[in-house]
Parts: structure tokens; C-alpha cells; sequence
């Protein structure tokens, strides 16, 4: 049994000051930076790509979790492979099968760790071909694209469905979700099965990011 690890969302972080932020959160033992990568196409929002990871790669010694919410991200892929992607999720909504594993095998060819995520529309299942062949599900809980929405009730159930038909496969990747999670949705989501908490403006947008990350961090251990 492993402990609930929390990623921080650079996205709700101080671009002023992101150097700050990131040792805020490494001091209160952050498991991962989360990066959230958009184009302006697959969601409507622009936000960061590879000089940002790049960077980040020097400045922590933190996993970097890179979610890709962007479209073919099969050309990109390698590009933060080598900008220093510890780890790179990308959705299954935009990629055919063929490229999901293309996208899997490419990401854990460099020994990174690859993860599949989902909207909260797509149905759960569409997980089920890369089950297998994936260090982790992300299971969105919020429809991509901005930060501080709120968490969409039910999620917790498509979790507890994500370690369902990862048991039923024989896999056991993590279990990841991101959106409006926070003292209040830590617990359900951990209770599901949740392993990796992507928190943004819940450590962020708080005064202190440090105490903030830890209260969720033990709302999640509950
Ligand atoms: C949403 C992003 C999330 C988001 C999380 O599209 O993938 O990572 O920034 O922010 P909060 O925790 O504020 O919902
Ligand atoms: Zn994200």
C-alpha cells in the first residue's frame, strides 16, 4: 500500500515566480509537478509546451508529469520525451488505437512512464485496449481546459470502475485525477482508489501552498 501522492498544477502556479512556487511544493513533499499542456484546438484554452518543461527540468528534481491536451500528439511526444517528460499522459480522444499504442510505446521507450487519460463524457472503457500497457489512468473530473472549476460528482465512481477493469485485465497501473480536487473531494476520490491527486488552484490559490497541499493531502489519507 502506497500513500496518496499529490501533483501540483504549475497551471494555477505564479508564472512571475513559478521557481518559488515549485520550491514550495518540493518542501512539502510534492510527488509530481503537473503540467498541463494545451493548444487551443483539442480544448479551447493555451497554455505551456516543451521550453516550459525544459526549464522546469533544471529547476527541480521533482517528476514531471506532462498532460498532453493537445491535438496529434503523436509529433510531440518525442519533443518532451527529450525536454525532460518524466512521465506523459495523453487522451484518448486524440489519438485512433493504432496511435495510442504508437503513443504508449513511444513515451515508454525512453523509459518514461506513459498514462492514458479520458474526459468526463468518453466512456470509462475506451481505456480498456492500453490497460495493459500503462503505468497510469488519469480519469479526468473536470472537462479539460481550465483551472478552478468544480469537480464533477460521480467521478469517484469512474475511478472505482478504472481498478475495476484494471483487475480484471491483470494490470495495475496508478490511478490519477485531476479537476476541482481539494479538502472537500480528496477523500472520495482516495476512497476509490485514486494513487496520484493532480491538485492546481486547491495549493495554488491558497496564501500558503505548502499547508495547503499537506491538507490535502491528509483529507485524502481519511
Ligand atoms: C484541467 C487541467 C487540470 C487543472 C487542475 O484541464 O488538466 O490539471 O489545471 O486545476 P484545478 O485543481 O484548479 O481544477
Ligand atoms: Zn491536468
Amino acid at each position: 500500500f502506497e500513500p496518496v501522492k499529490i501533483a501540483p498544477s504549475i497551471l494555477s502556479a505564479d508564472f512571475m515566480d513559478l521557481g518559488r512556487d515549485i520550491a514550495l511544493i518540493e518542501e512539502a513533499g510534492a510527488g509530481y509537478v503537473h503540467v498541463d499542456v494545451m493548444d487551443g484546438h483539442f480544448v479551447p484554452n493555451l497554455t505551456m509546451g516543451v521550453p516550459v518543461v525544459r526549464q522546469l527540468k533544471k529547476a527541480t528534481s521533482l517528476p514531471l508529469d506532462v498532460h498532453l491536451m493537445i491535438d496529434n500528439p503523436l509529433e510531440q511526444v518525442p519533443w518532451f520525451l527529450d525536454a525532460g517528460a518524466d512521465s506523459v499522459t495523453v487522451h484518448v480522444e486524440a489519438l485512433d488505437e493504432a496511435g495510442l499504442f504508437r503513443a504508449v510505446s513511444d513515451i515508454r521507450g525512453s523509459g518514461a512512464r506513459a498514462a492514458v487519460s479520458v474526459k468526463p463524457a468518453t466512456p470509462i472503457e475506451a481505456v480498456v485496449p492500453v490497460i495493459g500497457e500503462v503505468d497510469m489512468v488519469l480519469v479526468m473530473s473536470v472537462e479539460p481546459g481550465f483551472s478552478g472549476q468544480s469537480f464533477i460528482e460521480g467521478s469517484d465512481a469512474r475511478v472505482a470502475r478504472v481498478v475495476e477493469l484494471a483487475r480484471m485485465a491483470g494490470a495495475s497501473p496508478l490511478i490519477q485525477v485531476d479537476g476541482g480536487i481539494g479538502v472537500a473531494t480528496a477523500p472520495c476520490v482516495a476512497a476509490a482508489g485514486a494513487d496520484v491527486l493532480v491538485c492546481g488552484n486547491a495549493v495554488f490559490a491558497a496564501k500558503d501552498p505548502g499547508a495547503a497541499l499537506e491538507a490535502v493531502r491528509t483529507a485524502a489519507e481519511e
